[in-house]
């Protein structure tokens, strides 16, 4: 067959040229969305009455056909140049002129507009709904680990002890805002732009709200021009992508170095380790790796979109046509990272000795002592000064706070007691954070409720 807008060339294409314009290879996958897009612009079209009933059927029927015939593999795609016009070609092939109605009233431009709406909608529900997944496994492995304290860091320095649960659950609140993120983004995905035409509208008496109601969109959008040049809604969502792959990157930074044997606090199961070709004791965190690495890639696919759309002129450009590797890789990348996660973090071994003895290394009370004073009234500055000299000491001689005796911290300053002891324990200097979003016993006990009904509310609504 001739390309369908072929009748005004009097040469065919180079065909360079056509492997070179065609992006079949990758929006073949937006086909169960365009075939939905054409069949709710039929009946609308139908029910305008520019075109007749019958050959509505017919279409539709037609449409229905061609679908299930993808999904057997047995329409051919190669050398079309992309899914619309495929399956346009497809459908007059099979129903000769009442086919040729199909594309009354639209262009390819607020086609793929509609398509990758459609597309992105779902794809949206799905990560939020792996998103509240990984949510739930962070919740478990917290709470299965409760009592289990570790080093906390600033600067990768060892700066205050902190329960694990408290760790693991910073990630949980980060996931969350993403699934925020993605759920306003919706909002502004779930606009219906058919009706745009190429550019300009049309001169022919659609129903725009129709195809929006059976599309399950609220809204329609507002300026045809827009409609078509609009990128907006697909690098928003791979900036809350890059946003979300952030995060994973950083919780893989940190599960590949607690696997390290620097630190050996945990080990991850084989099931997700690789070996070495060359060293046979070697046992790789390769999985949290690899989802550290692809993040990479997802900033690049931001930065691609953002760059191809920065000088285009309005409206619709063929440039336009390269947002859909990006996208589509992203969301592979990203569904897959969400997919292995949970499965990964589960079946982490927890080494609770190793990460305690880290715990207690670094003069993890120092903190604590600064406000033991500031309680008996010493001013925060005075009180820092105090155990700094303390720590320099401490240092000098080879000892701990733990080591030094009571006469020792009565000659830095008489309002030490003997109960210093007591506060200056590593248990003492976790649970005793119970400032609101601490990690303090209490605290943790709230922030796993709070975590717990945001999860149910998810779930329910
Ligand atoms: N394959 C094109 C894209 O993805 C569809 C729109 C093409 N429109 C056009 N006038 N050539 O952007």
């Amino acid at each position: 067959m001739v390309d369908l807008w072929a009748s005004r060339f009097s040469e065919p294409m180079d065909e360079l040229v056509k492997k070179f314009t065609s992006s079949i290879d990758i929006d073949k996958e937006l086909y169960k969305y365009d075939i939905a897009g054409s069949i709710a612009h039929t009946k609308m079209l139908s029910k305008c009455r520019i075109i007749k009933e019958e050959e509505a059927e017919r279409i539709i029927q037609a449409l229905d056909k061609i679908k299930k015939d993808i999904e057997k593999g047995k329409v051919n795609f190669s050398q079309k140049e992309d899914i619309h016009l495929a399956i346009e070609e497809e459908l007059i092939k099979r129903e000769g002129e009442i086919g040729e109605k199909l594309h009354t009233a639209r262009s390819r431009n607020d086609q793929i507009a509609l398509d990758e709406r459609l597309y992105l909608r779902e794809e949206i529900n799905e990560i939020i709904s792996l998103i509240g997944a990984f949510q739930n496994t962070l919740l478990e492995v917290a709470e299965k680990n409760l009592g289990v304290i570790m080093p906390g860091y600033t600067h990768l320095q060892y700066a205050q002890p902190i329960f694990f649960s408290h760790h693991l659950l910073a990630y949980f609140w980060m996931l969350e805002r993403d699934k925020e993120r993605f759920r306003d983004c919706y909002g502004r995905v779930n606009v219906m732009p058919l009706g745009a035409g190429a550019l300009a509208g049309t001169s022919l008496p659609i129903d725009r709200e129709y195809v929006a109601k059976l599309l399950n969109f609220p809204r329609i959008s507002e300026n045809s021009l827009d409609t078509v040049s609009d990128r907006d809604y697909i690098m928003e969502f791979l900036s809350d992508v890059a946003l979300l792959m952030m995060h994973l990157s950083r919780l893989s930074e940190d599960i590949i170095l607690w696997s390290s044997p620097l630190f050996s606090f945990i080990e991850i199961s084989d099931t997700f380790t690789t070996g070495s070709s060359i060293m046979p004791q070697k046992k790789n965190p390769d999985v949290a790796e690899l989802i550290r690495g692809k993040t990479g890639r997802i900033y690049g696919s931001l930065i691609s979109l953002l760059t191809s759309m920065k000088a285009l002129p309005l409206s619709y450009n063929r440039d336009m046509q390269e947002d859909k590797p990006p996208l589509l890789e992203s969301i592979e990348i990203v569904k897959t990272s969400l997919k292995l996660y949970p499965r990964m973090l589960d079946g982490i071994k927890i080494n609770k000795e190793k990460m305690r003895k880290a715990a207690e290394k670094g003069f993890f009370a120092a903190t604590d002592l600064t406000d033991y004073l500031v309680e008996k009234n010493v001013s925060f500055r005075k009180a820092h000064q105090i155990i700094g000299t303390i720590v320099k000491e401490c240092l000098k001689e080879g000892k701990t706070f733990q080591e030094l005796s009571f006469k020792d911290y009565q000659r830095y300053s008489p309002l030490f007691q003997k109960d210093v002891f007591e506060r200056i324990k590593l248990e003492s200097c976790v649970f005793n954070k119970e400032s609101a979003g601490g990690t303090g016993k209490k605290s943790l006990g709230k922030q796993i409720k709070k975590a717990k009904k945001k999860l149910e509310i998810a779930f329910s609504g």
